[in-house]
């Protein structure tokens, strides 16, 4: 976050809500992932002036959004041209493999928010391939 804030004309805040708490490696790179690829789309197709980062804990879920300021995009003319852009693609199929839940919602000249959230007994348990491992 700070090096993009440093390298761009971006800025970035960061909000938590809630305790830290403890979740499987998977959940925490799943969150990683998202937020580094919904920071790059911001700088790199938004033209946004700021994007803001919301991560949220509760004992019913962790969730995650990422808003930026831009250009928004038409979500139906993406998922046409989906084949080669894999950025939100690739969030959809990792959010799932941890059973969670992303959404994508975008108005023109508005801006772009991705949102996740995770249920917290699924962000607790070591998914190997979509099988989970209950200890
Ligand atoms: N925050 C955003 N603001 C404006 N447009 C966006 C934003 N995020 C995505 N888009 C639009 O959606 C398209 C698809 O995004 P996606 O991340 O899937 O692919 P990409 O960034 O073009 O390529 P890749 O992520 O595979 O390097 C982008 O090309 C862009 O047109
Ligand atoms: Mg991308």
């Amino acid at each position: 976050m700070e090096e993009t804030e440093n390298s761009t004309d971006i800025q970035i805040d960061l909000n938590t809500f809630g305790k830290p708490t403890v979740i499987s490696d998977e959940c925490a790179l799943t969150i990683f992932r998202v937020a580094q690829e919904a920071i790059r789309n911001a700088v790199k197709h938004s033209g946004a002036s700021q994007t803001s980062i919301i991560l949220k804990c509760t004992s019913d879920d962790i969730s995650f959004c990422v808003m930026d300021n831009g250009c928004g995009f038409d979500m139906k003319l993406v998922e046409k041209n989906s084949i080669s852009h894999f950025g939100l693609l690739g969030m959809q199929e990792r959010v799932r493999l941890v059973g969670g839940n992303l959404t994508v919602t975008s108005k023109i000249s508005k801006g772009t928010t991705v949102s996740l959230s995770i249920p917290f007994k699924n962000a607790q348990e070591q998914v190997v391939t979509g099988l989970s491992i209950k200890e």
